[in-house]
């Protein structure tokens, strides 16, 4: 995916009515006898992209398809920039874009025409419109091929272009990096870092931390539908950021003692691991050299240290194999099992 992105222009003139693009409190959503959001909280800077992560089932894409107005939660209110979501403004619906789960176009009209078919469903869209959010997803060279001639990844990076053609103050995504190559990934990060140079906010869903990591400033780790953690990226992996020292079982209870005023959140053991001897601080790794010399000097030798982060550990844990509420075969965008283009 190669993308054109213009230099970024002034932010908009608008005064913000909140610092917040997305806030979401206790959102109930059942479908049935099946909980989906178990009321959720949810707060979303402007101008960033927030990372909302979570194993297949969490209800990132209920969240997503409440924000914009396809259900209904069945409790809980969310906020958007700051005014109280009303189901029967539908002129809000404008200012919100989405690609969530696979786009419907049309496989005998081209990139082109489909969002001109689009565009004239919404409010009025110019062509030159049109020819510009081709550019930002990189669909210039292919925007008058059929549809059908498409790949999977132009198809999501033509759904992409699609959410952007009311030139939304917030845009959703949903699992959109699922079937872009490594370069499409980093083309759509750029694509993204510009949106926000502009003042738009982004909200991109995921089920794998990397890219998570990769693109979001801020990001929500969801499970069973709750949120579980919420920040920065940067400040998360720095509270996140944890030391563990392997000690002999023997030594450990003198190990915690005499790491105690190092670290006030000292954990022994952690997940399970006191059998190994494992002890945990929550330092930032390079201070490791630190503790390894003060175990040293009251006469306890580590046989092993290890920086790690407690985000990859609770992300982990809620992705292993059994403990996400749908397992790892759901994994993958919907379109990717979609039948050939030409039959939707
Ligand atoms: N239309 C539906 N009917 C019944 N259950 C649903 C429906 N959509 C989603 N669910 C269930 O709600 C939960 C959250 O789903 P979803 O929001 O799609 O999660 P995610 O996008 O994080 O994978 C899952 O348990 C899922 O099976
Ligand atoms: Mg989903």
């Amino acid at each position: 995916m190669t993308v054109t992105v213009p230099a970024p222009t002034s932010t908009p003139a608008s005064p913000p009515t909140s610092d917040l693009a997305v806030a979401a409190h206790g959102v109930v959503m059942r479908y049935g006898s099946r909980v989906a959001l178990q009321g959720l909280d949810l707060a979303v800077p402007r101008g960033v992209v927030y990372g909302f992560l979570g194993p297949n089932g969490a209800g990132k894409t209920t969240l997503m398809r409440i924000l914009v107005g396809l259900i209904r939660p069945n409790a809980g209110s969310v906020e958007l920039f700051g005014r109280a979501y009303s189901w029967r403004d539908r002129r809000r619906l404008f200012s919100v874009g989405s690609l969530i789960e696979q786009p419907s176009f049309y496989p005998y009209l081209s990139g082109r025409d489909n969002l001109r078919v689009i565009g004239a469903t919404g409010g009025p869209t110019s062509a030159r419109r049109i020819d510009e959010v081709l550019g930002f997803v990189g669909l210039t060279d292919r925007k008058s091929d059929k549809l059908k001639t498409y790949s999977l990844g132009m198809k999501q990076r033509l759904g992409i272009a699609m959410a952007l053609l009311s030139d939304p103050e917030l845009l959703l995504l949903d699992e959109p990096a699922n079937g872009l190559d490594p370069a499409g990934t980093v083309a759509m990060r750029e694509l993204l870092r510009f949106l926000t140079s502009q003042g738009k906010t982004v909200l991109v869903s995921s089920h794998i931390l990397p890219e998570v990591q990769q693109l979001a400033d801020v990001i929500g780790i969801i499970d069973r539908g709750r949120l579980i953690r919420e920040g920065s990226l940067k400040r998360l992996l720095e509270e996140a950021a944890l030391l563990r020292v392997r000690i002999a079982p023997n030594d450990a209870e003198h190990a915690l003692t005499v790491l105690a005023p190092f670290s006030p959140q000292l954990e022994a053991p952690a997940y399970g691991e006191r059998e190994d001897g494992w002890i945990v601080v929550r330092v930032p790794p390079d201070r490791a050299g630190e503790v390894n010399r003060l175990l040293a000097q009251n006469d306890i030798f580590a046989s092993g240290l290890e920086s790690t982060s407690d985000l990859e550990s609770v992300f982990l844990s809620l992705t292993a194999p059994g403990a996400g509420a749908s397992g790892p075969t759901a994994a993958g965008p919907a379109w990717v099992q979609a039948p050939p283009s030409g039959s939707r």
